[in-house]
């Protein structure tokens, strides 16, 4: 659940040498921190593993924006030279703020806004990835107001029932993405953009669901996904060369899961691709993935600070503990939306006391605002104790609200001893800066 620099020596919790204590004090609580060596270290991973897996067959590693982006992330993945997915104008523009190549931004979404495909067109992004008929029609039109040729996916759903949670499984027949490849709409799909010669259509793409352990799904979906692209060249004469299997590999949140590491899947991957490549008689595509928790899930952590305890009885006599701290649903969405699983640790010192059971809670004025359901914490956790949860890096800024007016928090980057704000928090000022005086 921790990042490769942080460490839990004697009690107390530090990342890349910087003790919690002086981080709290330094850049306050509720706060992110990412462990920038951890960050780059896991995205050069999979970049490093899809190419030596694939070798010329090796596509992109695009970084799922939505886990988490900003100007500064933008910066380290231009440095590293993956590439990028984002799904709105506003993704988009980070990646832009940060320097990313156009040609390396893959541009998703249900339901991208004219102005959104304008923008994605004129700045010269990869591909863009249809999503519906309509867009099809769209991207055309901005292609030819543009004078350019648009190369583009299509989003398949391949009819999967990912073993995740159903929020967050994306692949099965009954949702909002994508076109379906048994119902036909994919092959309407297909025709559609034959009929306009400033589209290129490079290839299929599917995105299963998200948090997924082993490869079993994405290797399904490859078959699937090259069944069709088997059906394009035999009525088009022609194979489509590129194939993206999205993103979904999961991660450690607690004690006893285990977070998927790149070797552990792309040699799976690879051999369903070369396998279906058999089946279809296919010449071996370029093959795409877009980890986004993956990536950056592992990396941060969140450091609040204690602000009250209550003993309440429950059922039976059995009291739980209620630790409140100063963020909740408003930094961590998960746990309300997904019931997700998180742990936590008194970060700033070792306590020998026995442990209660207790429940995390947030500031917010709602019974849900809670950040870990059940845990066992020490009995002696006590206001002004610094809590810190790990893995909380992937959609947690990038989901915060400002529910309640809290500021939503910054996310600092610690490296070598060193560690600096890269978002900075949100203040009174900021909260008020859109309102309208009568
Ligand atoms: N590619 C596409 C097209 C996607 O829709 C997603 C995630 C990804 C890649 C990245 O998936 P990842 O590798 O991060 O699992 N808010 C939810 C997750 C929603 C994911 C939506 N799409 C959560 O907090 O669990």
């Amino acid at each position: 659940m921790w990042s490769k620099n942080a460490s839990l020596d004697g009690g107390t919790l530090s990342l890349a040498g910087i003790p919690a204590a002086q981080l709290a004090k330094e850049f306050g609580t509720p706060a992110f921190f990412l462990d920038e060596d951890a960050y780059r270290s896991r995205a050069l991973a999979w970049q490093n593993g899809l190419q030596s897996e694939f070798g010329a067959h090796a596509g992109t590693i695009y970084y799922a924006a939505k886990s988490f982006i900003c100007t500064a992330v933008a910066q380290w993945i231009a440095g590293i030279g993956i590439g990028i997915d984002v799904c709105t104008g506003g993704e988009l523009a980070a990646a832009l703020a940060g320097g990313i190549d156009p040609q390396k931004i893959e541009v998703h979404g249900n339901n991208k806004s004219v102005a959104e495909i304008d923008r994605a067109v004129s700045v010269g992004v990869k591909t863009i990835v249809m999503d519906s008929l309509f867009e099809i029609e769209r991207v055309a039109a901005a292609a030819k107001k543009h004078g350019v040729r648009q190369a583009v996916m299509l989003r398949l759903t391949p009819g999967i029932e990912a073993h995740t949670h159903e929020k967050i499984s994306t692949a099965h027949e009954d949702v909002k993405f994508g076109f379906s490849i048994a119902s036909g709409a994919a092959w309407t799909a297909v025709e559609a953009v034959a009929t306009h010669p400033e589209l290129e259509l490079r290839g299929v793409h599917c995105h299963i669901g998200s948090q997924i352990f082993g490869s079993e799904a994405h290797e399904i979906a490859t078959d699937r996904l090259m069944g069709f692209m088997a059906k394009y060249r035999d009525a088009y004469g022609a194979e489509l060369p590129e194939l993206d299997l999205g993103g979904g590999f999961g991660i450690s949140y607690v004690n006893g899961d285990v977070t998927v590491e790149p070797a552990d899947v792309l040699p799976q991957i690879h051999a369903a691709v070369k396998k279906a490549c058999a089946t279809y008689n296919l010449a071996m595509p370029l093959v795409s993935l877009e980890p986004g928790r993956n990536i950056v899930g592992p990396t941060m952590f969140t450091l609040y600070e204690v602000g009250t305890v209550k003993d309440v009885v429950i059922e039976g006599g059995k009291v739980r503990k209620y630790v409140s701290v100063d963020g909740g649903m408003s930094d961590n969405a998960r746990t309300a939306l997904y019931d997700a699983e998180y742990t936590a640790v008194i970060a700033q010192r070792a306590s020998t006391a026995p442990v209660a059971l207790t429940r995390l809670v947030g500031k917010h004025c709602e019974t849900g605002d809670i950040i870990i359901n059940e845990i066992q914490l020490p009995s002696d956790i006590a206001p002004g104790d610094l809590v810190a949860t790990p893995a909380t890096g992937a959609y947690g800024r990038s989901m915060a609200s400002n529910y309640n007016h809290v500021p939503r928090p910054p996310v600092v980057a610690v490296k070598d001893g060193k560690a600096r704000v890269i978002v900075r928090r949100e203040n009174e000022a900021d909260l008020l800066s859109l309102d309208v005086k009568e």
